[in-house]
């Protein structure tokens, strides 16, 4: 098992962890070279070690690869540090700061809107990631992202494209070794690192906003912590947004039944004026961003929702996205590594063992979900038609697209809105089709990315 095992995992990782979840219905360990690795094939039993024995876990070894990158970051640090960053980020993406972000979400998708042209071919993935990164860069950094688009999705490109190697024993030997590769990533990250630091110069030198670097450049006085935040926020915070994004389109593609049941909801619902850009980021005015409000309803520039209202408004859409993060979900696997000898279903789970559960069989196993494999957003309907996450009635920890626990996804609520209304805007005027002939399957490396994704852009008429 374990040379299978580090060979399956090397060539097709979601298909050994299909077999193994399949095989144990609880819990499987596999023996990796050096490594003792579990795998939680249970919801009750995800929930048990990653919420109620958190503490006696600390972060996999995927971040040994991503540290590089992001540094000490609220993403790869531990801890009482981990927890101070916590509470200096997370109020700066939700409630009334994120209601500050929806002018450039919806602006940001306008100004797509208004370039993509009938019949023409894109990179979706890749339209996808320029987008988020703009919104992230706008909405987070006071900052036009666009001209690091390049660099950003090479870096990006090296670091998350390879093979799951992080998973298996000697990546950090490997790390220290200087391959043409290694060398190309270290390349991609001092460019990403120059930006980011100019970023931060420019904002240092002349304070302004209230964005969330506002915050950080108040709150922390060393320059590279502050780069290390940023970095994350700039990569976490787009790249999973633009994955699941993609997948939408190319889900929506292949079900045009479900891209007819979504048409109605966005042909009733009017995402504001379609007007002159007054914003400087080529979109409409904030006040006409956040403007929306169903045909028959109040004059557009009455109404101005806050998130939530503006998210209840889209049932459909949600649910679109919900269930595309069910079947393609950005993250597909959470790891995590014991700190002290910890008990869990009568086994006992050595410290330093590697704990692993897979949204990516979770959210696709018989036991939790019905018809698993078909894409069917109205399980995410209530009766009456509105979004509810927990509708299809599955047990807690079946549904882990943002993870769980201490360190679930800090921005959890700002990627459901950006997600919810970049597809809104767009979806509403057009719907791509695939570039025949294309084999389009998931590559499971730090993200669920697709192969390739190459579509025609098609205006709805
Ligand atoms: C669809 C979009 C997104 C998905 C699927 C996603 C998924 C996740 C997951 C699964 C985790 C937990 C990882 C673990 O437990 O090991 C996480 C953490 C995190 N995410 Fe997201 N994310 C998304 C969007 C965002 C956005 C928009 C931001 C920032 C604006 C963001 C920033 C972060 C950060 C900083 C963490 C680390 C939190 C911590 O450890 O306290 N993510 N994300």
């Amino acid at each position: 098992m374990a040379v299978l095992g580090g060979l399956l995992l090397r060539r097709d990782p979601l298909t050994l962890i299909d077999h193994v979840v399949r095989e144990h219905h609880r819990l499987a360990y596999v023996r990796l070279g050096s490594e003792h690795v579990y795998l939680l094939s249970h919801p009750d039993l995800v929930h048990e070690l990653f919420v109620t024995r958190g503490r006696q876990l600390r972060k996999g070894r995927a971040l040994e690869r991503i540290r590089l990158l992001l540094g000490d970051g609220l993403l790869t640090s531990e801890g009482e540090r981990h927890r101070a960053q916590r509470r200096l980020i997370q109020p700066a993406l939700h409630g009334d700061r994120l209601a500050t972000y929806l002018p450039v979400m919806v602006a940001t998708a306008r100004r797509y809107d208004r370039r993509w042209r009938d019949g023409s071919e894109i990179d979706m993935a890749r339209e996808m990631s320029t987008l988020t990164l703009e919104v992230v860069g706008r909405a987070l950094f006071g900052s036009d992202l666009t001209d690091i688009a390049d660099p950003v999705a090479s870096a990006l490109g090296t670091l998350l494209d390879g093979s799951p190697r992080h998973l298996l024993p000697g990546i950090d030997l490997l790390l220290r070794v200087r391959t043409p590769a290694q060398a190309r990533l270290m390349r991609a990250v001092d460019t990403l690192d120059r930006i980011v630091r100019e970023v931060i110069a420019r904002r240092r030198a002349a304070p302004a906003g209230t964005d969330l670097l506002a915050t950080l450049l108040t709150q922390i006085d060393d320059d590279t912590l502050v780069r290390d935040e940023a970095m994350t926020l700039l990569l976490a915070g787009h790249e999973t947004t633009a994955t699941a994004l993609t997948w939408t389109w190319w889900l929506l593609a292949k079900h045009p039944e479900v891209a007819a049941w979504l048409h109605e909801e966005l042909d009733q619902v009017h995402l504001g004026h379609q007007g002159p850009d007054h914003t400087g980021c080529s979109g409409a005015t904030d006040q006409q961003a956040t403007n929306l409000a169903t045909r028959a309803g109040p004059p557009a520039a009455v109404t101005r929702p806050g998130p939530s209202a503006l998210l209840d408004r889209l049932p459909r859409t949600r649910a679109v996205l919900a269930e595309a993060m069910r079947l393609r979900p950005p993250s597909w696997i959470l790891g995590r590594r014991t700190l002290c000898d910890v008990e869990l279903d009568g086994w006992t789970l050595p410290a330093g063992s590697l704990c692993v559960a897979s949204q990516w069989a979770l959210h696709r196993d018989p036991r939790f979900w019905s018809e698993p494999e078909s894409f069917q957003p109205q399980r995410w309907l209530t009766p009456d038609g509105h979004f509810d996450e927990s509708a299809p009635g599955q047990p807690r920890a079946a549904y882990l697209p943002f993870g769980l626990g201490a360190r679930i996804c800090v921005g959890l609520a700002f990627a459901w809105t950006e997600g919810t209304l970049v597809l809104a805007t767009l979806a509403r005027r057009w719907a791509p089709t695939p570039v025949p002939g294309q084999v389009v399957t998931p590559r499971p490396a730090v993200t669920l990315r697709p192969s390739a994704m190459r579509m025609v852009l098609r205006a709805r008429t």
